[in-house]
This record gives structure tokens, sequence and C-alpha cells, in this order.
């Protein structure tokens, strides 16, 4: 079983985050981000939202305790005025072949544990209704499905799925 650390990500973990990305995209275990391949351009924005300079997107990422390569990330992104200032809404992904070892849910509940620190009242998640893994895991952490959005995403192959909204309040 693997041994991870879980902590937040800084700017220069961001190739490790791509990778994961990458793999997953590359591997079609991601089969539910409705991306086929990973972009220079989502690179850069990966780059801009783990900068220190900006204030309502973090990650959480595992890292192998082994081999000190990142196999999870988990994104935390919120506002910092308004009326949905008390929302923090998360996404998911595990390197292709890493599933099912439990670093998902570690991160999500340190991810909850976080939030409710900072004094959050609601996580959100919205998942692609056939990604059973990410419904089983929401569930698992005590995420409650609220409802269903149709044809919310739009693919790379022009299609349109529906996506379900998981909410936990904290
Ligand atoms: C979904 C995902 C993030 C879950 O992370 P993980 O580390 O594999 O999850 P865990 O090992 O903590 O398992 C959580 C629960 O989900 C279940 N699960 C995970 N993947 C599953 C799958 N593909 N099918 C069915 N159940 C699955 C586990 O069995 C576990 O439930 P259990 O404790 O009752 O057995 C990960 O499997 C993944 O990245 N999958 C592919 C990409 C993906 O779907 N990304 C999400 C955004 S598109």
């Amino acid at each position: 079983m693997i041994s991870v650390t879980i902590r937040k990500a800084r700017l220069d973990d961001a190739k490790g985050i791509a990778e994961v990305s990458k793999q997953g995209l590359k591997q079609k275990t991601w089969i539910y981000t409705g991306s086929n391949k990973y972009t220079s351009k989502r690179y850069k924005q990966l780059l801009d939202r783990l900068s220190p300079k900006n204030s309502t997107f973090k990650m959480f990422i595992a890292i192998d305790k082994k081999t000190k390569k990142v196999v999870g990330q988990l994104s935390y992104s919120f506002r910092k005025t308004g009326r949905q200032k008390h929302i923090v809404g998360f996404g998911w992904g595990v390197y292709p072949g890493f599933e099912g070892q439990g670093i998902g849910t570690k991160l999500l509940k340190y991810a909850l544990e976080q939030a409710k620190k900072k004094g959050f009242k609601r996580a959100e998640a919205e998942v692609v209704v056939k990604n059973i893994g990410s419904i089983r895991m929401a569930e698992k952490c005590g995420f409650k499905l609220e409802g269903t959005k149709r044809k919310a995403l739009l693919t790379d192959d022009g299609k349109y799925l529906d996506v379900y909204v998981f909410g936990k309040l904290l």
C-alpha cells in the first residue's frame, strides 16, 4: 500500500501536478473532465492559480513518500466577497495506476478539514454522472447528491454530459 504526504501545493509543484493531469488524459483514466489533452493554456492557468498572488485558489497534493512524486491533486476554489463567499468548490484526480488506494479520500478529508478551519460553511463538487469512482468517494466523505445539471459539460469530442452537484455542509 502506498504511503503519501498531503500538503498545500506551491508554484514549484506545477510540473508534478501537470504530469498527473497529462498522464490521466493520455492513459484515458480521466475520461470525465471533458478534455482530451493537456494544453499549454491549461498549464499557464495552473501557474496563475498556484501563484502566491492568487488568493481565491489553492491546491492540495498527495506525494508518494518513496518516489517524492505527485500522485494526486485536489483543487480548492472560492470567492473573497459576495453571497457565495462561504462556499468552497473542489475538483480532484489521481495518477493513473494509483487509484483505489485511499489517496483521493485522504486529499478530500484534508481539504474538508482545512475548509472548516477557514470558516467555510459549504463544500461543493460537480461530478459527471458516470464517474462512479468520484461519486463513491464524495458520498464516503459525507457529500449528498443535491441535483443534476443536464448537458452541463461540453467535451472536446462535442458531447454534452450531465453533471451531478454534490454538497456538504461544514
Ligand atoms: C475518482 C478518484 C479521484 C478517486 O480517488 P482514489 O484514490 O482512487 O479513491 P479512494 O481509493 O480513496 O477510494 C474512494 C472510494 O471510491 C471507490 N472507487 C474509486 N475508484 C473507483 C472506481 N473507478 N469504480 C468504483 N469505485 C471506485 C473506492 O473503492 C472507495 O470506496 P470503498 O472505500 O467503499 O471501497 C480516482 O480514482 C481517479 O482519479 N479516477 C480517475 C479520474 C477521475 O475520475 N477523476 C475525477 C475528475 S474527472
